[in-house]
């Protein structure tokens, strides 16, 4: 077993980038990665926020940049799904500062060379952290365009050397009733719990993500580590994640436990394919400009697989996705 825990490193008020310059914020990672590097978790306080808020400072932009127009920052973190923390829109942003991500330790288990418990700092190195801007479309037909921070699951994979017979990857949330009140309700059967294929877990698309806007995860969005596959409806990024297997077998998933009709192994999102209770072909953009109201905002047309077709559609070649979905 390996729990070590790193002492976080200071930094000064004067290196955090304020909101109203991240468009900027091409020029400013040059220069933060100059700098050079920090621990993962360092606490910073921002004068926009009485709350804990930490800017990662060598973050490596990516060619995974939209065009689109961003969720603001007060958006992406305001509006949330974390039945941890209540069923309601607001809750989890209301009720999640109970949650402690730091310290926090991983499990890495299952058919693999290499297995063990793992300190965050000791599986993700600020150098490894990368920007990817990817859209996040809810099942319940609304979505966001979020500047995750993040590395590539198939990094974190690799390291562990999962064997021939891992056929897929299981994912499983913390559970705490301290840290977590919503697991006092049997809202869900807890833990919270997620699984991809393998090739859907080594595609580079798939990330592992620890912040968002160059900042630490809010609590909210599933600090500190969560997962983002942005052609499958988000009940499949899984928060604060604390245990991550090899497995030879599909892997039980929350909403295809608490639903199985509704919510399938696969989830991609696909307009084609109606929920049995509403349309999927079309989404509201939450941008989180003016607020809440936004989520009043005109429909647009969904995506097949959330625009990201052309990187995996192959994945499911010869696949019913009306089975498979
Ligand atoms: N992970 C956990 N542990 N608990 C949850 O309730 N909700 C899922 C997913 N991950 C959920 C979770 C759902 S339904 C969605 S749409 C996304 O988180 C929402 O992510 P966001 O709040 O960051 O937008």
């Amino acid at each position: 077993m390996l729990i070590k825990h790193v002492k976080n490193s200071e930094v000064k008020p004067s290196e955090i980038t304020s909101k109203s310059i991240f468009l900027n914020r091409r020029k400013f990672l040059q220069t933060a990665a100059i700098a050079g590097g920090i621990s993962l978790l360092p606490k910073v306080i921002t004068s926009s926020c009485a709350s804990t808020r930490t800017k990662f400072l060598n973050v490596k932009t990516t060619s995974f940049a939209e065009v689109e127009k961003l969720t603001t920052y007060e958006g992406l973190s305001s509006y949330n799904n974390f039945y941890e923390f209540g069923t309601g829109k607001t809750d989890p942003a209301r009720n999640a500062h109970t949650l402690k991500p730091e310290p926090w330790a991983i499990e890495i288990s299952g058919l693999a060379t290499k297995i063990g418990k793992f300190h965050l700092d000791d599986l993700i190195k600020p150098h490894q952290l990368e920007e990817r801007i990817y859209r996040l479309r809810c099942v319940e037909a609304w979505s966001m365009v979020i500047p995750w921070v993040g590395i590539p699951l198939v990094d974190i994979i690799k390291r562990f050397e999962p064997n021939s017979k891992a056929k897929f990857v299981a994912f499983e949330t913390l559970v705490d009733k301290e840290q977590m009140p919503g697991q006092k309700s049997r809202s869900l059967d807890w833990p919270y719990v997620e699984g991809l294929r393998m090739d859907e877990a080594i595609n580079p698309l798939t990330l592992l993500a620890v912040g968002v806007y160059g900042e630490r995860m809010p609590n909210q969005n599933g600090a500190p580590i969560r997962l983002v596959v942005p052609w499958k409806y988000g009940f499949k990024s899984i928060k604060s994640i604390v245990k991550i297997s090899f497995v030879e077998k599909e892997p039980p998933t929350t909403w295809n436990i608490q639903a199985p009709s509704e919510y399938g192994f696969y989830s991609n999102v696909n307009p084609n394919i109606d929920h049995p209770r509403w349309s999927q072909k079309r989404e509201r953009r939450i941008t989180g400009e003016g607020g809440l109201s936004a989520i009043f905002m005109p429909k647009i047309e969904t995506q097949f697989m959330n625009g990201y077709a052309d990187e995996v559609a192959e994945l499911y070649k010869g696949m019913d996705l009306k089975k498979f979905f």
